[in-house]
């Protein structure tokens, strides 16, 4: 310990403004030595009014005394303070609390100090050396404590400290009656920190080591030396202060030095399969290394929190239920924060230059969400490195170098927190041959910190080289991936990747080096690293969504995507999509090679009355299908595009009002709905909307159209010129 604070010295902040207990009255139980009186003693010169308690007995409870309470007040009053002595035992707590209402007026502190020792070991403690350690440490605290209650209710202020012992929290020989109160008084506080809340009452443990009468034969004699009591009246002064918003937390505290201290509880495991099994004891002896396995341990900040996560171990069972037997489930905690949903949206190409994609890059935004294909990667975290498709091949190892991500799906059930923690299970619902390789459906559920279901979805990955094992060739467990409609999309988006797209998406967690290391790319026959195909798929969503959901996540209920082909960092994704209902198929492609590398895709959207507002402008306007024609040469142009060096703005009208607006920005290379976004145009176009369908189609002469005020140009009209260069002859732009 003085070796951490030896390390620490060098950060002691600069002395701030004086905290002050002016006005405050704090009761100190045995305070009339030791850690009480120097509870005391600080609590007066910062103010407070005190009253010095100690029935004045000897170290095992024997006898008492006014003296000691006494000298202690006098001590205060000698250096200006004001204190009152109380002679009361702890177990007459209201007789003390009394004290402080009769000569002050209100009691806004008190702490539980009074305290004594009956060490023996465990077969020589006698009923009385039980009873009256428990009445002075356990018993004491509860009466002293519950006289201030009401009074601390009734001014919405309290602050209550309980002294517990390392002898309670970790035990220690010939204490077991001490250990026992000392570890009682804990779980009093824990209580007292909850029911005191609403009311501003804190109430904390202060577990404390120092040189007293208590310790003085207990403790080696050159450490006694430098643990003295006036050490740790400061951390245990300011647990007391109105400023200190502490509650609920076990402190400990020596020579200097201070921390906080809680229990932690192991990951656990499930000791049967499905919720119809029992437990078998010899599974308890196998599981347990699992049982009392601590890494990973956590804190669990309530009882709700506990019981939440016995929730989740009951859904695990549930899923175990679907486990095909002799296959194994693996779970794994998933922390996010506001920062994991902004890089994640970064990392799939969410721009603040689209001020709708602002509410996933900025956490005060008031519509901060994630885009939901984030709610992946619980799951996939969950299953990375976890072991469980190891050994799922009948007969055959399978080389994560050569297992492939070949599908996804996502079933978002409920709306998530933006911050938390989600636990995942992930189990292998089916293993198939497909004689080249086996594939292995793996089925993910994600429960939230209430044990509530929130998303689910199915990882279908190919292990290369596992095929033959005599298996089936399909299950009716696999969540199909469905072909398009057979016609041209109804809308279309494109997008370029930037170079450092996979070197950014794989913050998000998935560290593969294919992705990012040029030797592991070439080991895996790529001339370059590849990007991840969540990462594509992350694009898609999102213009789906953009496209037939006004970037609204909420709208979002699901997706299924096969990956057929990687993409390189720097590629344009296109997303071709096809509006069937609710349901949005989808096919992505690289803009520069024309191949599709994602397809069989669609995502489910929310059906509500307002759900597809672009959709609704886009079937009354014929003309979107103009600008996403546009925008698909513009992508696959993009240089020559770029040098045409113009702003253009369309204001598209329906029987003479203007029904909708587009702006390409060829110097950025954009192409979207709305006014120019930090630009000005440099050429406005007002045209009828089937007048700019018929232009397109070339059944209009745009010069007739110009001539007989069909085609309005504000501005730079050779850029115009320009723009129809970039089209080609038929679309007549
Ligand atoms: P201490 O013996 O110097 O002070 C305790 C005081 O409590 C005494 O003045 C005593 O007369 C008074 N007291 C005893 N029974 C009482 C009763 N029924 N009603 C009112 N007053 C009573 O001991 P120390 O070390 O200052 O201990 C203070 C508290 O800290 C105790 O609760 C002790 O168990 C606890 N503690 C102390 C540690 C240490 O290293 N000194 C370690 C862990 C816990």
């Amino acid at each position: 310990m003085l070796k951490v604070l030896r390390r620490q010295l060098h950060t002691f902040p600069v002395m701030a403004d004086k905290l002050r207990f002016d006005g405050r009255v704090a009761v100190v139980t045995g305070a009339g030595a030791g850690l009480g009186r120097a509870y005391a003693l600080l609590f007066a010169e910062r103010g407070a009014s005190v009253v010095v308690n100690d029935l004045g007995g000897g170290r095992h409870g024997e006898g008492q005394s006014t003296n000691a309470a006494d000298s202690v007040v006098q001590e205060i009053k000698r250096k200006g303070g004001v204190a009152v002595a109380d002679y009361n035992s702890v177990e007459d707590g209201h007789k003390i609390i009394d004290t402080a209402l009769n000569n002050f007026g209100r009691v806004d502190i008190v702490v539980n100090n009074a305290g004594i020792l009956r060490d023996k070991s465990f077969a020589r403690i006698s009923d009385t050396d039980w009873d009256l350690i428990q009445r002075v440490h356990l018993k004491g605290t509860f009466k002293t404590t519950q006289a201030a209650w009401p009074h601390f209710r009734k001014q919405n202020y309290g602050r209550i400290i309980v002294t517990a012992s390392n002898s309670g929290l970790y035990g220690n020989f010939g204490q077991a009656n001490y250990s026992a109160a000392k570890m009682a008084v804990v779980g009093l506080s824990n209580t007292l920190a909850i029911e005191g809340r609403k009311y501003n009452i804190h109430c904390n443990v202060i577990a404390p080591t120092a040189a007293s009468r208590l310790t003085e034969d207990i403790l080696p004699p050159d450490f006694f030396a430098e643990l003295r009591p006036e050490l740790i009246a400061p951390v245990v002064v300011w647990l007391c202060h109105e400023e200190c918003e502490e509650t609920g937390s076990i402190i400990e505290s020596a020579a200097g030095w201070a921390g906080k201290c809680h229990l932690v509880r192991g990951k656990g495991v499930i000791l049967r399969q499905k919720l119809t099994d029992d437990v078998i004891l010899e599974t308890v002896r196998d599981k347990w290394p699992e049982v009392i396995d601590m890494s990973g341990a956590e804190r669990l900040e309530s009882i709700q929190e506990a019981s939440g996560s016995l929730m989740t171990a009951l859904e695990e069972m549930k899923a175990g239920g679907a486990v095909p037997t002799g296959q194994k489930s693996v779970s794994g905690q998933y922390s996010y924060t506001n920062r994991d949903l902004i890089l994640y949206a970064l990392g799939i190409g969410a721009t603040v230059t689209d001020p709708s994609d602002l509410k996933y890059l900025y956490e005060l935004h008031e519509d901060f969400a994630a885009i939901p294909s984030f709610w992946i990667l619980p799951g996939q975290v969950a299953m990375m490195g976890s072991g469980l498709i190891g050994d799922v091949v009948p007969g055959k190892e399978v080389d994560f170098s050569k297992v492939l991500h070949g599908e996804q799906y996502l079933e978002v059930l409920k709306p998530i927190s933006t911050s938390g923690n989600l636990k995942s299970v992930a189990y292998v619902a089916d293993v198939l041959d497909k004689g080249s390789g086996a594939v292995i459906l793996v089925n993910i559920e994600s429960f939230d910190e209430s044990g509530e279901k929130v998303a689910q979805g199915q990882m279908v990955v190919f292990a290369v080289g596992c095929g033959g094992f005599g298996g089936k060739r399909s299950s009716d467990k696999q969540i199909p991936a469905l072909s398009h409609p057979n016609r041209s999309p109804d809308a279309s988006l494109s997008q370029k990747t930037i170079e450092d797209q996979a070197a950014l998406y794989r913050l998000s967690g998935d560290y593969n080096p294919l992705h990012i290391d040029p030797n592991m790319a070439a080991l895996g026959g790529f001339d370059r690293p590849i990007l991840h195909g969540l990462c594509s798929l992350g694009f898609s969503v999102r213009h789906v969504l953009k496209r037939f959901a006004n970037n609204d996540a909420s709208k979002f209920k699901s997706v299924k995507a096969r990956f057929s082909k990687p993409v390189i960092p720097g590629q344009t994704l296109r997303t071709d999509m096809w509006q069937q209902g609710n349901r949005i198929f989808f096919e992505t492609s690289v803009v520069e090679t024309g191949s599709p590398v994602i397809s069989g895709a669609y995502i489910d959207l929310v059906e509500t009355q307002n759900v597809y507002p672009n959709r609704v402008s886009a079937k009354a306007l014929k003309s979107e299908e103009v600008f996403d024609e546009i925008e698909k040469r513009m992508m696959a142009n993009l240089d020559k595009a770029k040098k045409i060096n113009g702003v253009f703005l369309y204001k598209i009208t329906q029987n003479g009002q203007e029904a909708a607006s587009w702006t390409i920005d060829l110097k950025k290379g954009k192409l979207y709905k709305g006014d120019p976004q930090g630009t000005k145009a440099d050429c406005t176009i007002t045209i009828e909307d089937q007048d700019l369908v018929d232009m397109a189609k070339g059944t209009l002469n745009p010069q007739v159209a110009f001539m007989k005020g069909k085609l309005k140009v504000k501005g730079n009209i050779m850029l115009m010129q320009k723009l129809r260069s970039l089209t080609t002859e038929e679309s007549k732009l």
